[in-house]
């Protein structure tokens, strides 16, 4: 169970990935060139994120790696602190970005729209980035 969480949280991290580029790619164009938004495109970032949120939240709670290592004596080891506190909450607050600028763009005319989506996402996906555990990801390692 638990190593098909793993699995899944890993596929779904490039899925993510790759929805939320071409959603911020496909945003912007429509931005600068001052198109319709597309709210279809925001949507499949919006539940690519939504999902792995998902199954974060049960890892969290399930894997050595999430609550259970959480620890005054762990905060000093930067891999597990990684694992423990910063993935997590950083990804939240991703997501929070990804939620918040989707919802506002739905009640916004075009430009507007294009322009919260194109922003938030950018800041979400440039956040995701930085705290995705790089140097122990099983697909890369
Ligand atoms: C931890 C689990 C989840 C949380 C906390 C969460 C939270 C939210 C929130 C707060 C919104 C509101 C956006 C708005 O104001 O319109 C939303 C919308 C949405 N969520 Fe989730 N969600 C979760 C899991 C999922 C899952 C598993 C899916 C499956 C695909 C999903 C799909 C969607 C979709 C499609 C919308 C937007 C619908 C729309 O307004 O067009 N979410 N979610
Ligand atoms: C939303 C974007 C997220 C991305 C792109 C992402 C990506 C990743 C990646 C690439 C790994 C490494 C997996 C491996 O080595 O096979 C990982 C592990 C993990 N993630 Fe996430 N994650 C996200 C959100 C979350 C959230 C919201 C939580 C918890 C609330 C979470 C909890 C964890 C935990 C506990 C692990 C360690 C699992 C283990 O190896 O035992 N992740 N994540």
């Amino acid at each position: 169970m638990l190593t098909g969480m793993k699995h899944l949280h890993s596929t779904l991290a490039i899925i993510l990935l790759v929805a939320l580029v071409i959603s911020i790619v496909i945003t912007a164009v429509n931005y600068f060139q001052a198109k319709p938004y597309n709210r279809k495109i925001a949507l499949f970032g919006l539940m690519a994120g939504h999902i792995q949120l998902l199954v974060g939240l049960v890892l969290y709670f399930t894997s050595p790696l999430g609550l259970q290592s959480f620890s005054g004596e762990n905060m000093s080891n930067s891999l597990a602190r990684l694992y423990f506190l910063e993935h997590p909450l950083t990804m939240v607050l991703a997501l929070i970005l990804i939620t918040v600028g989707y919802s506002k763009a739905k009640k916004a005319e075009d430009y507007a729209a294009n322009r919260t989506v194109f922003f938030m996402y950018t800041i979400a996906l440039i956040l995701i980035l930085t705290r995705i555990p790089w140097s122990t990801w099983s697909l890369l390692n």
